[in-house]
């Protein structure tokens, strides 16, 4: 398994482990790192079971979208992240918000050891191509759900025929899927998940924090142009090649 640093830098796209001390700093501007909180919980309102439920939000990042859950509905949350700072952050915005129904723990997600049976809902926002096996992955987490429970999976492929140098395709997804022992019972993608427009503003603030940087980091200059340039490439791609998708999963 690779190391943790190296599996943050698979999912932020970062070309070296060495950005990800400063990912704390780049995106500071940012709650939402990958996945839209308000389509995450549209579409928790349009399956969740009547009563309170339990969710298990895994690379949750800034944890914009557990404690939107948290704040929307009758929940109990969890969510689980690779870096410190960004749980040490989100205690304290959850303390400023004074919202009790929700926890976050520092940890890896490709080592899970929590309830089985335990959870309505594990969501897996853009977490990116971290897992050796995707259907291993999906396959430890389906255990984690109580019988009716749902993987929310907002993740991006690329359609028959393109390639992209991680990003899988459809159908070797969709397989994975399957082999997880979960169908897709639901697909949200384009415009219903992420509305047009949002890339280039994204961009222009990711350019700034790494201009501040090379200015207190000059010997660094390099690791921040690349970040920059790979960021451009990556948001370009999601523009023009990645289908960007929230995949609803059960159990088959
Ligand atoms: C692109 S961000 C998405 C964050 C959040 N889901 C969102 O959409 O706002 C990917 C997140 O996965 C986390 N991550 C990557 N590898 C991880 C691992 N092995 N265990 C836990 N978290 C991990 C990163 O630290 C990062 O916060």
């Amino acid at each position: 398994m690779k190391p943790l640093n190296e599996s943050v830098a698979l999912s932020m796209d970062c070309h070296t482990p060495d950005v990800v001390p400063f990912l704390p700093y780049i995106l500071q501007d940012f709650t939402e790192l990958g996945s839209r909180t308000s389509s995450l919980t549209k579409i928790i309102g349009e399956l969740k079971p009547p009563g309170k439920i339990h969710v298990l939000d895994l690379g949750c990042g800034k944890v914009a979208i557990t404690m939107a859950i948290a704040e929307t509905f009758d929940s109990d949350c969890l969510g689980l992240d690779a870096m410190g700072d960004f749980i040490i952050e989100a205690e304290l915005e959850k303390k400023r918000k004074n919202i009790a129904n929700c926890r976050f723990m520092v940890g890896d997600i490709r080592e899970l050891s929590f309830l089985e049976n335990a959870y309505d809902f594990i969501v897996l926002g853009s977490v990116g191509p971290i897992f050796e096996s995707y259907a291993a992955a999906l396959n430890s987490f389906r255990q984690l759900l109580k019988d009716n429970g749902r993987i929310l999976l907002d993740e991006g492929y690329m359609e028959e025929g393109r390639v992209h140098p991680v990003t899988l395709g459809k159908s070797e997804l969709f397989e994975q899927i399957a082999r997880a022992g979960l169908w897709v019972e639901k697909e949200y993608k384009g415009e219903e998940i992420s509305p047009p427009g949002e890339y280039e503003g994204e961009m222009d603030k990711i350019r700034q924090r790494c201009l501040e940087l090379i200015a207190l980091h000059p010997d660094k200059a390099e690791i921040f142009q690349q970040y920059i340039k790979k960021q451009e490439i990556e948001y370009q791609s999601l523009d023009n090649e990645i289908t960007c998708s929230t995949m609803v999963l059960a159990r088959c």
